[in-house]
């Protein structure tokens, strides 16, 4: 077994404006960190009380696409568009959240949420002061961020969050590929870049927008491992490193990183259904050797 990672980078304290993120303590970090979730159009009645799911403009989800809700899968339901006091009491979800018991709120921009409804010129169609150009399609998130008070379209956002003394950024690599099987996730940027014109490896990087990037420490999640996460820290890529699919699957993963156990597979099967198999049954390093 290797002599694991305990003195890289990977495992060093993060300043993060007014908090110190403790690498070792990253489960209990994630227990008490707000996380905003804010769904817009990407969600069911049966998930917010009855209501109609609201987004930046009224349209429709991708055909075919279903909705988790308590009572089993359920098709699509049509968003209606937000009222600007719709916006406004969006805007104050997040700042009410920060006002909470959380320790902080990340302000979940990626992955479909409300402020990339907001961004993306496919689905807000806006005619007003939150559509439009990038400057308006960018007010809703740079409003959240002025209410949370934390002292190609995503450069322009990203550059203005970090003159916003934003306490970190937390970016996806593009390339993860959550459902694709292990062969798609190799293919997938050979194909993009042969589509493209461009080399492979400058198919789907975070890398320009870490050179965007001046003020504020980023986080970059996004297929990372126990092999090229402590090179990614090392060679300053990212300040830190999120795990989504191994932290599932590993209760442990910084005692695993740190003394160079491996990182147990996980189960896609399980990751999106209900009950406690493949949530809260996959043993630590310790009970696995046990
Ligand atoms: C089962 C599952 C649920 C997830 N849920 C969310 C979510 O609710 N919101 C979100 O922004 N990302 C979600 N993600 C994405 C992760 O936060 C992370 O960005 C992604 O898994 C990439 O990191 P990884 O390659 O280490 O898994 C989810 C991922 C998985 C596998």
């Amino acid at each position: 077994m290797s002599s694991g990672l305990a003195d890289t980078k990977l495992f060093s304290p993060l300043e993060i404006g007014r908090y110190t993120l403790k690498h070792r303590n990253e489960s209990l970090l994630r227990a008490s960190f707000g996380s905003s979730l804010l769904t817009g159009r990407i969600t069911h009645p049966l998930n917010i009380g009855g209501s109609t799911p609201l987004g930046p403009s009224k349209n429709k989800v991708q055909e075919g696409m279903v909705f988790l809700t308590p009572d089993g899968p359920q098709p699509h339901i049509e968003a209606e568009e937000m009222a600007e006091e719709d916006i406004k009491e969006a805007i104050e979800d997040f700042a009410h959240a920060f006002k909470c018991a959380f320790d902080g709120v990340e302000i979940r921009s990626a992955h479909g949420f409300l402020p990339n409804q907001s961004l993306c010129d496919e689905i807000n169609f806006r005619k007003e002061k939150y559509g439009g150009s990038i400057e308006h399609r960018t007010r809703f998130m740079l409003e959240v961020v002025g209410a949370v008070d934390i002292v190609g379209d995503y450069g322009y956002a990203i550059g203005e969050f970090d003159k916003r003394g934003l306490a970190y950024i937390h970016l996806v690599e593009l390339s993860s590929d959550l459902f694709g099987t292990d062969e798609a996730k190799v293919k997938q940027p050979k194909e993009i870049a042969k589509e493209r014109d461009i080399e492979e490896e400058d198919v789907l990087t975070l890398k320009p927008f870490r050179a965007i990037i001046k003020a504020t420490p980023l986080i970059a999640a996004g297929s990372y491992t126990n092999t090229n996460a402590a090179p990614a820290v090392e060679s300053g890529a990212t300040d830190a490193v999120a795990f989504g699919r191994y932290f599932i699957s590993n209760p442990d993963p910084p005692e695993r990183l740190a003394k160079g156990y491996p990182l147990a597979e996980y189960s896609r099967n399980t990751f999106y259904t209900g009950g406690l198999e493949g949530f809260t049954d996959y043993p630590t390093c310790q009970e696995a050797k046990a």
